[in-house]
């Protein structure tokens, strides 16, 4: 199954107007975004990564989602903390982590790729197709269409899937001591489809998506991940 379907026909059909679609040879910039569950090393391997690279003296900007503008910070708040957010359907988290995605890529990703910036991106579309559609179950073929309508066809060149077992994911974020976050506090089965649901998704689309054995030393996987930005960047 292509999971990206709906998404790959939007892109065919806008790529004659190069400010949509992005995925062609109209810019040098470069898209990555990190995946994963909730502790597996995201912010982590993004800060290493990030700080290689601009000592190394490259344009890079990182940004996360929900958030990354105005806009979707104010999202972030009543997905993550607010009172409101205890009453909130599924329909409703979906639309929501799209509204700040929708925001984040046409005021942000676009003009940065245009200027030639290497974008990082704590979650990306990925994280919804999962949560919200494999974990929460909501129908895939919806949450596909409102993904595309979301990003437009600013899809990553590379997404880089850190995979954590269960159980060790959940003593991270335990041991940190802080209080848990509205999907933080999910029960332990929640995790794990989300685990098998990147899994499943990365089985489906190899060439954007790279697994991750993030149950190793960071400085390990550190090193992984920029020979894999180093040869992907190589490849665009
Ligand atoms: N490779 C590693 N080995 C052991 N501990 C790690 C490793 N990478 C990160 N950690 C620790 O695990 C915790 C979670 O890491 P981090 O915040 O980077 O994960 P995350 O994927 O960004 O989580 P979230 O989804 O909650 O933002 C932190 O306390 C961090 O110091
Ligand atoms: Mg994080």
């Amino acid at each position: 199954m292509l999971l990206f379907d709906i998404a790959a026909r939007h892109a065919k059909k806008t790529s004659s107007n190069p400010a949509q679609s992005l995925n062609t040879a109209t810019h040098n910039g470069f898209l990555l975004s990190f995946e994963g569950s909730e502790g597996c090393g995201k912010s982590t391997q993004i800060r290493l990564l990030a700080e290689h690279l601009k000592a190394a003296g490259q344009a890079v900007e990182v940004m996360r989602e929900p958030g990354g503008t105005a806009i979707g910070e104010e999202v972030r708040h009543l997905l993550q903390h607010a009172k409101a957010g205890h009453v909130m359907t599924h329909e409703a988290e979906l639309l929501l982590f799209a509204a700040s995605r929708a925001q984040l890529v046409r005021e942000k990703v676009r003009p940065l790729l245009e200027a030639g910036v290497l974008v990082i991106l704590d979650r990306f579309l990925d994280s919804t197709t999962v949560y919200q559609g494999m974990a929460r179950g909501l129908p895939l073929a919806s949450v596909q269409a409102i993904n595309a309508f979301a990003v437009g066809g600013t899809l990553p060149h590379l997404t880089v899937l850190l995979d954590l077992e269960t159980d060790t994911a959940w003593q991270r974020i335990h041991a940190t001591g802080r209080e848990l976050d509205r999907m933080e506090s999910q029960p332990r089965e929640f995790f794990e489809k989300v685990r098998q649901g990147y899994l499943e998704l990365a089985r489906a689309e190899p060439g954007r998506i790279a697994v991750v054995d993030a149950g190793r030393a960071p400085e390990l996987i550190h090193a992984e991940i920029l020979k894999l930005v180093e040869t992907r960047r190589h490849a665009f």
